[in-house]
């Protein structure tokens, strides 16, 4: 069957390239149960300092999201994304407001093999207006609830809620695993731009030739990732760049290293290009959630980690003016690359 051109991958970024399908070496799976054990606490924060740095990505299970809550909305979800697309483009997103329902979303300028509903955590939000870096105009922007199903509204906002609280401790662990204080982070995020995200992923004709999502980096602070049985979600080794799959853990969320983070750690901490692979005969689910901070913050290396030996690799960036460049692009199809993170490296 033949594939509509927006979706084809060039042939470097296939799911057949690189990739390595009997994952010798595993991402870490870390059991934060363990944090109850005074004992075992130091040892749980050097485990995921150890994960940021090598892989970028780890998965936690025991994490205190509470398992009815998750299953609520991957229910709930699942009865708005059967709907007919009539009802679904009644919550559409545009280019004004990114809430709400969007088949056409596009990675690095190809389209991906998804349909997505965006939420944020903090309804309304406040983002910059427009991408101009001397205007300093704000826009408040509200999420878009569908009618049906009637709890839609309340399954996404208890499971984002418990999401969030996971998010924060994850920080503060982060931040012990830099020997920061462990509420370093906290001031940027007094406005938070969080959202969350249900990704569907429909069986696609030609998985050889598109992705569910192509190569990317997250532009967050670190994102936490619900994701079904079916898997596909693969990662770039930071070492040599080898593709691995994240093995489906039942009930576990996977955690990843966003933009943010890897700029606040001077690249200490890695934010792993990512993918999704997909297939022709299931469809997938997932839901990430994503920590951002307020649109206000400049996000650049963190003093504290500097050193002679260890100066910037960053120059600071709003977070806010980065956040709603990267978006324009998420829309649809640029002539031009988008901005990304490595266009804020200091040259040396
Ligand atoms: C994303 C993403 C991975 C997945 O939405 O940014 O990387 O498994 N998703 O859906
Ligand atoms: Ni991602």
């Amino acid at each position: 069957m033949d594939l509509d051109q927006t979706f084809i991958q060039a042939p470097e970024h296939r799911a057949d390239s690189n990739f390595i399908p009997n994952q010798p070496e595993e991402i870490p799976v870390i059991d934060l149960s363990r944090l109850n054990d005074p004992e075992n606490i130091q040892n749980v924060i050097s485990e995921i300092g150890d994960a940021c740095e090598t892989w970028g990505f780890f998965q936690v299970i025991n994490h205190g999201v509470p398992c009815d809550a998750r299953k609520r909305v991957e229910e709930t979800v699942k009865i708005f994304f059967d709907l007919p697309m009539e009802e679904k483009i009644k919550v559409k997103r545009d280019e004004v407001n990114p809430a709400g329902y969007h088949d056409g979303e596009h990675t690095k300028n190809v389209r991906d093999w998804k349909e997505v509903f965006d939420i944020y955590f903090k309804d309304p939000m406040v983002m910059p207006s427009s991408t101009d870096p001397e205007d300093e105009g704000l826009r408040v922007v509200y999420n878009k609830w569908p009618q049906f199903p009637s709890d839609f509204r309340e399954a996404c906002q208890e499971y984002a809620g418990h999401a969030e609280k996971l998010a924060f401790r994850l920080l503060e662990l982060i931040s012990l695993s830099l020997g920061l204080p462990k509420k370093r982070f906290h001031e940027y995020f007094k406005e938070q731009m969080s959202f969350f995200r249900i990704n569907r992923y429909p069986p696609c004709p030609r998985p050889d030739l598109a992705l569910g999502v192509g190569h990317h980096k997250d532009a967050d602070v670190i994102s936490l990732l619900a994701q079904d049985e079916v898997g596909g979600l693969q990662i770039s080794r930071r070492s040599d760049g080898v593709w691995f799959p994240i093995r489906p853990v039942p009930n576990a969320l996977v955690i990843n290293i966003g933009n943010c983070m890897e700029v606040w750690t001077n690249d200490k901490y890695w934010s792993a290009e990512h993918r999704v692979v997909v297939n022709s005969t299931r469809e997938r689910y997932s839901i990430p959630f994503f920590l951002l901070p307020s649109h206000d913050v400049e996000v650049k290396p963190l003093e504290e980690l500097l050193s002679p030996e260890n100066p910037p690799r960053y120059k600071g960036y709003k977070y806010g003016k980065f956040y709603v460049s990267r978006n324009r692009s998420d829309f649809k199809k640029l002539e031009i690359q988008n901005i990304q993170i490595d266009d804020f490296k200091v040259v040396t």
